[in-house]
């Protein structure tokens, strides 16, 4: 199946409300323009009176968008292994509620995340009920979010051993979450088992954008995380505002960009057009190796990167 060479995230978690909306349209609308296909969501996205709003508005504005490469788009959603889903059927029952949601079949469904870290026998029907779904024709593709290699390549067995494909990983992988690669060595796995790496929160949640400072916080839980990595990331900030300034490129494209070269698919979250229309500007061109090689260097050096997701399993 065909995706972007970079998404658009859909979380709608901070700073979400529905007056948003038409503004997130204009964005989702932009993107596809652009070439930008690939839309990933999750079941999990918005809580309370927001539950399932993120699925809801990802379904309408596909089925509005009229013009160019609209019959690339892709709608993948990630299904969360709930502690009350026990058995395939629930996967499908789940399936089914995303695509209704939709207004259209889930395109890429992927496995929220591994139970692997507390409850390890609890995602094999699960992982299974997303093999029938292939099998049945009712998703395009299959694949995985927040496994490592070990774990895939177990899931990959049991996916082999009914000849259905994984289409994708998603992992948490940015200049400032680069342990998936570098320590787990889950790039290298993915090469090996034909599967495409996807990099989510490749601008660290913001911080790589160079918009946030000690005196320029966001709010809420995001607040107390970066004030700790601003400061751990002072030396790669400034050597990433460098090469932007050196390129006339802004500091978020470039951190999208090292993404792209590392042979990754980043889905970057946006919340405005200025800043979907920045992220498109991450395409089409490519750091060379000095820049890359200056930027890994300095993503090494910083002693307290971005926390790993809990549920990252080894
Ligand atoms: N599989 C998983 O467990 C998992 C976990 C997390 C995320 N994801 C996926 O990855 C997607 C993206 O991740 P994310 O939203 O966590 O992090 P991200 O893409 O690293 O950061 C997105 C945030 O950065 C700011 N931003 C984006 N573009 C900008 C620009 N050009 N200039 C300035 N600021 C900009 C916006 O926030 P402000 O304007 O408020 O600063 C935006 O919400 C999610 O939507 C989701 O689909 C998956």
């Amino acid at each position: 199946m065909g995706c972007g060479t970079w998404a658009w995230g859909n979380r709608l978690l901070w700073g979400y409300d529905r007056s948003m909306d038409d503004e997130l349209q204009k964005v989702f609308n932009l993107c596809v323009e652009n070439g930008v296909t690939l839309f990933d969501t999750g079941d999990s996205y918005g809580t309370g009176t927001l539950s399932g709003r993120s699925e809801e508005l990802l379904g309408r504005f596909t089925q509005e968008y009229e013009g160019a490469n609209q019959d690339q788009i892709c709608l993948a959603t990630k299904l969360a292994p709930y502690p009350w889903r026990w058995t395939r059927n629930d996967m499908i029952n789940a399936a089914n509620a995303s695509a209704k949601r939709f207004g259209q079949n889930i395109n890429l469904v992927q496995m929220h995340w591994s139970t692997a870290n507390y409850f390890p026998w609890q995602e094999w029907p699960l992982l299974k009920g997303l093999g029938d779904l292939y099998e049945k024709g009712l998703v395009q593709g299959v694949g995985l979010s927040n496994y490592g290699p070990k774990r895939l390549k177990k899931v990959h067995q049991l996916f082999a051993e009914r000849g259905i494909p994984i289409t994708s990983l998603q992992v948490q992988y940015s200049l400032l979450s680069t342990a998936p690669v570098t320590d787990l060595g889950i790039k290298q796995v993915c090469d090996e088992l034909g599967i495409q790496m996807i990099a989510y929160s490749p601008l660290c949640l913001g911080v790589l954008t160079g918009k946030y400072s000690q005196d320029k916080l966001p709010s809420g839980i995001r607040n107390l995380l970066f004030r700790q990595l601003l400061s751990s990331a002072r030396s790669l900030l400034s050597c990433l505002q460098e090469i932007a300034q050196n390129r006339d490129k802004t500091m978020a494209q470039i951190a999208i960009n090292w993404c792209i070269c590392k042979g990754t698919t980043p889905i970057p979250g946006a919340k405005s057009v200025s800043q979907a229309q920045q992220n498109i500007g991450a395409m089409g061109w490519r750091l060379d190796a000095g820049e890359i090689a200056a930027l890994d260097q300095e993503a090494a050096k910083v002693e307290k990167p971005m926390v790993q997701n809990i549920f990252q399993t080894q």
